[in-house]
């Protein structure tokens, strides 16, 4: 290698048209995914207070929000449904005429290329808030599998083209594939929320879809935020039953997890930027303490750098007009 002064790497550095020549790594539209909460009733849209400029809304407002990704050329929604129904067994997860289920339909009709991704737990429904069925305190791993994969298999019965486990509970995926494959549904891709944590950046979501635990919390089941060697577990496990492609969750305090799960594993990969890391950035960037466009273009390029090939973010439409705007 060369030496100063014949090496100066400040010369690639000197004008835009230069540093974009070289640039290592770049934020693509086709690598987006929007999530969309979805509630029950009518004339809904509200914004959530923890997450400004990302609302809730009623099947009967949603069409112009739908016309707005697809104009972005966005190519993924993330759905998450918000019930006033929840019970033990959380029926309205797997029920034929649930909001999600409804949501589907109601987007593929308007929609048909748009990829509908289901977020599958039940936490959203379930009258404790848990992602799993309760037993006394404990959250009962093997009676929530054949929950989750009714519920994968009435998303794909409503058109999903992509089901997305996020309850943590070990076996989850098998059970949904076996499910699914009994059912016909051969062709339905599963992302696994593999490497999930047990995180404080989800509060905001929380919030926004009525999903927080009544007791206790989530340790028993998400991930322990040190660990890495067991992320990779998580992710072969997932693999091995099943899984088309794997995630890490959340994604700015786990840039180390997602490289290493980039070098381990050549299936695709996603990081979900969640909702506090949204309202964090959007909050500092609401007081002019940062410049939006900036910070949340540098993040995103991390995450790419980092080795994610699908970014989740509440930032995507955003993202996307930034992107058109270059
Ligand atoms: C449901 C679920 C959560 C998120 C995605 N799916 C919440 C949780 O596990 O508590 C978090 C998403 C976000 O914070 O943006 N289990």
């Amino acid at each position: 290698m060369a030496d100063f002064p014949q090496l100066r790497l400040r010369r690639l550095r000197r004008t835009e048209a230069i540093r974009s020549l070289v640039r290592e790594n770049h934020v693509n539209v086709n690598n987006l995914v929007y999530p969309l909460f979805i509630v029950e009733g009518k004339g809904i849209k509200e914004e959530i207070k923890s997450m400004p400029d990302i609302f809730r809304y009623s099947l009967d407002r949603l069409s112009p929000e739908i016309e707005e990704i697809t104009k972005l050329k966005i190519p993924a929604v993330l759905l998450f449904g918000i019930s006033q129904k929840k019970d033990e067994t959380a029926s309205e997860a797997y029920n034929p005429e649930g909001v999600v289920q409804q949501a589907i339909r109601f987007i593929k009709d308007i929609a048909s290329q748009l990829i509908v991704i289901t977020d599958v737990c039940l936490c959203e429904y379930i009258s404790h808030g848990h992602c799993g069925v309760v037993d006394g305190n404990r959250i009962d791993n093997d009676s929530t599998l054949p929950l989750l994969a009714k519920t994968a298999v009435s998303h794909t019965e409503a058109g999903a083209d992509i089901v997305a486990p996020s309850d943590m509970m070990d076996g989850r995926v098998q059970a949904i594939r076996q499910k699914l494959d009994e059912n016909g549904f051969q062709d339905t891709v599963i992302m696994s929320y593999s490497a999930k944590y047990a995180s404080a950046f989800y509060g905001p979501f929380r919030d926004a879809a009525e999903s927080a635990p009544h007791f206790g919390d989530r340790r028993s089941y998400q991930m322990d935020p040190p660990n890495l060697r067991e992320a990779m577990l998580e992710i072969e496990q997932d693999i091995a039953e099943g899984a088309d492609m794997v995630m890490v969750k959340p994604a700015l305090a786990y840039l180390d997890v997602i490289r290493q799960a980039r070098n381990s594993f050549n299936y695709p990969l996603a990081a979900y930027n969640v909702s506090g890391e949204y309202s964090m950035v959007k909050a500092a960037a609401q007081k002019g303490w940062l410049d939006e466009k900036q910070a949340v273009m540098e993040t995103m390029t991390a995450i790419k750098r980092a080795g994610a090939d699908i970014i989740i973010s509440y930032y995507a439409k955003q993202v996307a007009r930034w992107l058109r705007s270059d």
